[in-house]
């Protein structure tokens, strides 16, 4: 025990996790599929692990275990590109991270569209909502992994992504992926507006109340939802013809959450 207002117990809603999850618990960034050009051929590899590293001059890292074959591709080729898939590329994302471009073309095995890049070799996937194009700069192994840091030649946006600075959070078909581990993404839903406190004398009781506001935003939105979702299964078990366009949130997904699917042999839906 200490008097150290800092170093209070833990709170009893804590779990120690192995130091092997650290990783885990960063992910959510977008995913990127990573292409590069070696000796004429092409390849392609679902990446997660990346983070911008300095702004001027413009310079960004990729983590690749050293097992890949990505990782001897671009340690020859010192340029790589990053694509960022929307979010009809999920499964291709997914079946790409399980194979190897040492034994397979897997541009050509899943026939995805390319086009030229602008400053490097590696062709760009079509239909992505950003690209970037980068030469290697320095390349550092780091334990399995080999950290390539890469200056930034050219970027690419498709603006019904990407706008104003930022990912527009638009139609869902064009949003980034976002990988969140094992085979499980998210697309981001929602723009949430921070708002700092103006009156500098008293920032602890404004963000105080703010926390109250937020919680209360929050359980709104989850009684509003499990209200729609009650109606919907009364609707169901009835057999009606249900209208799931109206729902202010969609229908969950069977893996979403531990979220109880909605059973939907009874009925007839409309929208979903
Ligand atoms: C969503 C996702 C993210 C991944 N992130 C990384 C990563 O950050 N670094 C890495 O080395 N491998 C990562 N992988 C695994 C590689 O993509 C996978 O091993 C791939 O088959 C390697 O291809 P290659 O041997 O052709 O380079 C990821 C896989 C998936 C599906």
């Amino acid at each position: 025990m200490t008097d150290d207002p800092l170093l209070q117990p833990p709170p009893d809603n804590l779990e120690d996790r192995p130091v092997s999850e650290a990783s885990r618990l960063l992910m959510g960034g977008p995913t990127v599929l990573v292409t590069t050009t070696w000796r004429g051929k092409a390849n392609v590899m679902p990446l997660a692990w990346h983070t911008p590293l300095s702004s001027k001059p413009p310079v960004i890292g990729i983590s690749v275990e050293q097992s890949r074959h990505s990782a001897e591709m671009i340690s020859h080729a010192q340029e790589f590109a990053l694509n960022f898939p929307k979010r009809p590329y999920l499964h291709h994302v997914q079946y790409l991270g399980a194979l190897s471009g040492e034994h397979i073309d897997k541009i050509d095995a899943v026939q995805l569209a390319t086009f030229a890049p602008t400053t490097i070799t590696a062709p760009l996937i079509a239909d992505c909502a950003a690209w970037i194009e980068c030469q290697v700069v320095e390349a550092v192994p780091i334990g399995d992994h080999i950290l390539f840091a890469g200056l930034v030649t050219a970027v690419h946006v498709d603006p019904r992504s990407y706008a104003d600075g930022r990912w527009s959070l638009g139609e869902e078909e064009h949003r980034p992926l976002h990988f969140v581990g094992g085979n499980i993404y998210s697309s981001l839903s929602q723009a949430l507006e921070a708002r700092v406190p103006r009156d500098f004398e008293a920032p602890e009781r404004i963000l105080r109340q703010r926390i109250e506001e937020e919680l209360e935003l929050t359980r709104e939105a989850r009684e509003r939802h499990e209200e729609q979702m009650g109606l919907l299964e009364r609707e169901i078990e009835r057999g009606n013809v249900v209208d799931v366009t109206a729902l202010e949130m969609p229908v969950p997904p069977s893996a979403n959450d531990g979220e109880p699917p909605l059973d939907l042999s009874k009925g007839f839906i409309l929208g979903g």
